[in-house]
């Protein structure tokens, strides 16, 4: 539990830093798993201070976003390929072909074999060796809404309305925003090899208490990582508001 949002931000950037550094003198690739939404720009933020800053180089690192609008084109201002690109690969020396974004823009008929290769993309990779997280006041991670199971993959899945509700600032009406998202499963996160999930301010406290100390069940999707064997959970004074 950090005092401010900055500072446990500035933490969890230089713990990806430490690993893309240590993986480096190893002469690895590093595979991290993002996310987009406003929980993780100021970590953005710090790993581009520290490349700008520190010399700190992303040539080894290999990433997958959890999830997508859709249908969503990457050219729109709401897609998250916009979001990552603005966010955080513009600014970095990352390798273009490197980056994973799952696709918004294909035909229904061909997303199911679109999600296989994309869990397929990440295991011939090694598998996620740190996956960033935040949560939806619904308890999502990705779009894993609700009803998601524990074993669940990269699939095609309906928004729940309150994430819709929540989505709608981004698109001006509520009515813009899309009903479906591609995204990671649960049992695609549960895989990584370390988690860190971020939570700020107030409006996270309710479900962050519940995903931390509350009975694991499909209702709160985000409460499966209490078994997972290397989690962190970075929160400001706020967030952490409802914890006992
Ligand atoms: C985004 C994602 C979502 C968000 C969550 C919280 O890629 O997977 O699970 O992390 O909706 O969003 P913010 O951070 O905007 O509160």
């Amino acid at each position: 539990i950090f005092e401010e949002a900055a500072e446990g931000a500035a933490s969890v950037a230089e713990e990806i830093a430490a690993l893309i550094r240590r993986k480096q003198q190893q002469g690895e690739q590093v595979v991290l798993g993002l996310a987009t939404g406003s929980s993780p720009i100021g970590v953005y933020k710090e790993l581009i201070r520290l490349h700008r800053e520190e010399w700190l180089s992303f040539d080894n690192v290999i990433t997958f976003n959890l999830d997508e609008y859709y249908p969503m084109q990457p050219d729109e201002l709401q897609s998250y390929v916009h979001f990552m690109h603005e966010q955080l690969f513009n600014h970095i020396d990352i390798r273009p072909e490197n980056i994973h974004i799952p696709d918004g823009t294909l035909p229904v008929e061909k997303v199911k074999e679109y999600c296989l290769a994309y869990e397929r993309q990440i295991q011939d990779c090694g598998g996620l060796d740190l996956q960033l997280l935040g949560i939806g006041r619904t308890g999502h991670i990705g779009f894993n809404e609700p009803g998601s199971s524990i074993t669940s993959a990269t699939r095609l899945v309906k928004l729940d309305p309150l994430t819709i509700t929540d989505a709608a600032k981004d698109f001006i009406k509520e009515e813009y925003v899309p009903l479906r998202a591609l995204t990671m499963g649960v049992g695609t996160i549960m895989k990584a090899r370390q988690i860190i999930l971020l939570a700020w301010g107030e409006g996270k406290a309710k479900i962050l208490q519940q995903t931390v100390e509350g009975r694991i069940s499909d209702e709160v999707p985000a409460s499966f990582l209490q078994q997972h064997p290397r989690v962190q959970v970075v929160v400001d004074q706020w967030a952490a508001l409802e914890l006992t």
